[in-house]
């Protein structure tokens, strides 16, 4: 989503709708704008494009100099005119712009409707309207204050009222927001792009600060309402950085955007104790899952290496058998589909056309369908029975990775809660998984803090025109997906192989030099890998091994680098591995000079059979 907001002398209609449209390329189902009026707080929104907005604005103008605006990537709720924001409360006195999760929003909402509150839209946003206008008497700080405090989850606001039209609120929690400072306006922005025309002066808020702004001023506290200062931080960056936060390519701020997307695709699914996954979404009743025979998988690109990863999951947590498929030939080949197999569709678009066919055989053959999809109201989330949105944000970058890893998440949570509905395995161990999935986001920074090491990794095996990623049980299904995503921007020859199955055929193509990345991580098959990495280094292969700390020691001593991750639960290594080879793939690609973020011969979303 993207927020702007503007208080100053000019129109502010022109500023926030120029503001949004340069937060466009980062994806949008719908978009809207609040103008204070000499009618009071107007509110315009549309579903759809930018220009659908811009259409009603021209019959409608809203002239005024205070305002906020808003473009939607929705989170909850399908795209629709209700759904959009601002969102307002029944008085139409306040209005809010959104981004984030409310984690708590069922109770509150409950509590509202309660107290007579009349609610319009399914959003979690909506909520924040209401109880800000609850909370107030007659000071927009301190309601929002205290309507924060009640909040759980992440979130960057912009809070309007018409009590108070010289001022203007804006709150930062786990969802980014910098404020423009101009002469005589300021500015709000939930990325740089959307106020860089008019300022390159900005406070770039910290989690659980606050600004209000006017005309004039800008005053900075916490959400406690103490005071603070900021130094001023200058951009000197231009439009197109900008919009990729700095990174080089989209790729890149998506990777670095992991541990984000692992904390919000947890975020709301797991207990306040942590010791159960609580997924409301799924409206399978207990007897419907326990009458869940198989479980059938289906997907393309790196989807489908996910659902590799599904598989071992769902089979070692409820041990019901999972077979995952390619989606365009899971559709052809007379799947057994039953009403007791249980079809999981993956696909980041949600719009893929194999992913979707594949979607409405196994409906037809009386299937229960669940849809595991990176974008609310997409063609796979609207056919699906139950939906899980895996929380990553918009997907840039044609290449995929954070809606990769999120999928990894969200089948970790599927796979918990499976096992707790048909209790395969006990409370302990549940509380044990999610602890370390908790623990997941700061691991992964950790191995983002090498990049380095990963660059000069790539850059030699840049020079190389084939390689051989090899790794057992869930370290093949990671080598699958580090091979395709070399493939993908780099454009070097590579296979992924099931590191026992290489004495069978593949073995003849090591020589001498060739590089070799193995996988191993699975305490229980190191042994095993560690022979058939002996195999490569005695045909003169060059290896890197991902490995697990704890066994680097022993496994360096057989291997040319090794890599470390940090240390999880087995079924958990694939969120952590897949991440140096990521970048392995990134460095690769730019070494070699390509567009890193739009591969030759590649689309992003493949709409077609
Ligand atoms: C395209 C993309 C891949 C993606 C695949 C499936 O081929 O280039 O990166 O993995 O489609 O996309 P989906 O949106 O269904 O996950």
């Amino acid at each position: 989503c993207g927020i702007v907001g503007y208080i100053g002398k000019r129109e502010s209609q022109d500023i926030l709708i120029e503001g949004l449209k340069k937060l466009e390329y980062r994806g949008y189902d719908s978009a809207g704008i609040a103008v204070f009026t000499n009618q009071g707080l107007e509110i315009r929104k549309s579903i759809g494009r930018l220009a659908n907005l811009e259409e009603k604005l021209e019959g409608q103008p809203l002239h005024g100099s205070v305002g906020i605006g808003h473009t939607r990537w929705a989170t909850h709720g399908k795209p629709s005119d209700a759904n959009s924001h601002p969102h307002t409360d029944n008085s139409q006195k306040f209005s809010v712009v959104h981004n984030g999760i409310i984690e708590n929003y069922i109770e509150l909402k409950e509590e509202l409707i309660a107290k007579g509150r009349r609610f319009v839209s399914e959003t979690d946003t909506e909520v924040i309207s209401h109880l800000v206008a609850e909370e107030y008497d007659g000071d927009i700080v301190k309601a929002v204050q205290r309507a924060v405090k009640r909040m759980r989850g992440a979130f960057a606001l912009g809070v309007l009222t018409e009590y108070e039209p010289e001022r203007l609120v804006a709150v930062r929690f786990a969802s980014p927001l910098v404020i423009g400072i101009g002469k005589g306006e300021n500015f709000i922005g939930s990325d740089i792009p959307a106020i860089l025309e008019h300022t390159r002066d900005v406070y770039i808020l910290n989690d659980g600060e606050m600004a209000v702004l006017t005309q004039n001023g800008v005053e900075l506290m916490t959400i406690e309402g103490e005071i603070i200062s900021k130094e001023i931080f200058h951009v000197d960056w231009d439009l197109v950085t900008a919009e990729k936060a700095g990174y080089d390519h989209f790729m890149l701020k998506e990777i670095y955007e992991q541990p984000k997307a692992y904390r919000d695709t947890m975020m709301g699914r797991v207990s306040d104790d942590g010791k159960t996954v609580t997924l409301k979404e799924i409206g399978m009743t207990t007897e419907q899952i326990k009458a869940i025979r198989k479980v059938h998988i289906v997907a393309c690109g790196t989807a489908f290496h996910a659902g590799l990863v599904g598989k071992t999951i769902i089979e070692n947590l409820a041990r019901i058998p999972v077979e995952t498929d390619v989606a365009s030939e899971y559709r052809y080949r007379s799947p057994i589909i039953t009403p007791d197999t249980l079809v999981i569709v993956v696909s980041q678009s949600g719009e893929t056309a194999d992913t979707l066919a594949a979607l409405r055989e196994a409906k037809r053959n009386g299937a229960r369908v669940l849809a595991v999809t990176n974008v609310v109201g997409s063609s796979v989330a609207r056919e699906a029975d139950d939906v899980i949105i895996t929380q990553a944000g918009p997907e840039i970058a044609v290449a995929s990775t954070k809606a990769y890893t999120s999928q990894l998440i969200a089948f970790s949570l599927f796979g918990l809660y499976l096992a707790e509905v048909l209790g395969t395995k006990d409370g302990a161990w549940v509380a044990e998984v999610i602890d370390a999935m908790h623990q997941l986001p700061e691991q992964v920074e950790a191995i983002l803090a090498q990049a380095n090491v990963l660059k000069q990794v790539a850059e030699s095996i840049s020079k190389h025109d084939n390689l051989f990623f090899i790794g057992r049980g869930v370290d093949f299904a990671v080598a699958q997906e580090g091979s395709l995503k070399l493939k993908e921007i780099s454009y070097i020859h590579s296979e992924a192989y099931a590191a026992g199955e290489l004495k069978h055929g593949t073995l003849a193509l090591i020589e001498e030099g060739i590089p070799v990345i193995a996988v191993i991580t699975q305490e229980d098959l190191y042994e095993k890998t560690l022979s058939n990495i002996k195999e490569v280094k005695a045909r003169g292969a060059h290896v890197l091994a991902i490995v697990n700390e704890g066994m680097e020691h022993e496994v360096a001593k057989s291997v040319d680098e090794t890599f470390v991750i940090p240390k999880t639960l087995q079924v958990l290594a694939p969120a952590l591995s897949v991440v140096p080879l990521q970048l392995i793939a990134y460095y690769a690609s730019l070494a070699r000079g390509n567009d890193v973020d739009k591969p030759r011969n590649l689309a992003k979303s493949v709409t077609v059979e």
